[in-house]
């Protein structure tokens, strides 16, 4: 599903990534931005940001696209910041890029932005659905390009997966984090979102997204379930979470009354 490109040139680190995301050049001559195995958050936060993407994708909303890409030791070799330099050895492999979007800008209501019901409803619902609670105003994660917004850096979502021991609670929560949602002013069409997003997202779906996911991101841990257990354990949280989306759908309609 995902394509697979090399690596060729380490262009410029992202400095306000907190992960410290990279622009780089790969084989098909493409310009990536690069999220790092090696990074802090570890190989769940490329699970993650593989999953939820594609599963927005899924829904319709504009994700760049994401590819694989395989790092080799030579690309840090002639780094001078150490901090980078480890970074990429810590990296070596395989790991996951989006498509760059040159000139785009951050969506920002402050500065007048705005966004249209059906959309910003679509996003409120993805974003409830993945537990996704970096699209704040301060931190939106939203990228305006040629006039239309594009969803990234989903590597905080599915944040049940650091305990597996809270996935029932996590399926059926309200995800109160909705009220921080920097769309939720103009998601007035939840319902008609709800209903969208029962016609596209299907156990199928799940299964088909989940596998994607090299193994050795799904169990980085190294073990404990096999990896195809542990997607199909993925794919039973996302089931129940759809069937119970009713109880998010309610909540962001609940503090959204409050809000507007
Ligand atoms: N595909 C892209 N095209 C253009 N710019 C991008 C792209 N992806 C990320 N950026 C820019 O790089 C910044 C950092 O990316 P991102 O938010 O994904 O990284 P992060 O380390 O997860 O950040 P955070 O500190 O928000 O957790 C973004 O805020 C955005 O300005
Ligand atoms: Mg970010």
């Amino acid at each position: 599903m995902l394509r697979t490109v090399r690596a060729t040139r380490y262009v410029t680190p992202l400095r306000e990534g907190g992960s410290l995301p990279a622009i780089i050049e790969a084989d098909d001559l493409g310009m990536y931005v690069l999220k790092f195995r090696g990074a802090g958050q570890g190989p769940l936060a490329l699970l993650a940001e593989l999953v939820a993407g594609e599963m927005g994708r899924a829904l319709g909303l504009r994700v760049p696209e994401l590819v694989f890409v395989e790092v080799e030791a030579a690309l840090g070799r002639n780094e001078p910041d150490a901090e980078i330099r480890d970074l990429l050895k810590r990296s070596v492999g395989l790991n996951l890029a989006l498509d760059y979007l040159p000139g785009s800008t951050m969506f920002d209501p402050a500065a007048g932005d705005t966004a249209d019901a059906k959309l910003a409803s679509l996003a409120v619902w993805f974003d409830a659905f993945v537990a996704n609670v970096d699209r704040t105003p301060r931190n939106p994660n939203l990228l305006k390009w040629h006039g239309d917004l594009y969803f990234i850096d989903h590597g905080a979502a599915l944040y049940f997966h650091h305990n597996w021991q809270s996935i029932d609670t996590a399926a059926h929560s309200q995800f109160s984090a909705i009220r921080n949602h920097v769309m939720l002013p103009w998601a007035s069409a939840l319902d008609a979102a709800d209903a969208e997003a029962h016609q596209q997202l299907n156990t199928a779906v799940f299964a088909q997204i989940l596998d994607a996911v090299p193994d050795a991101w799904v169990t980085p841990e190294g073990g404990v379930a096999d990896a195809t257990e542990r997607r199909a354990a993925y794919v039973r949280y996302f089931d129940e979470r759809l069937a119970a989306s009713s109880s998010f759908v309610e909540e962001a309609k609940r503090v959204r009354a409050e809000l507007v």
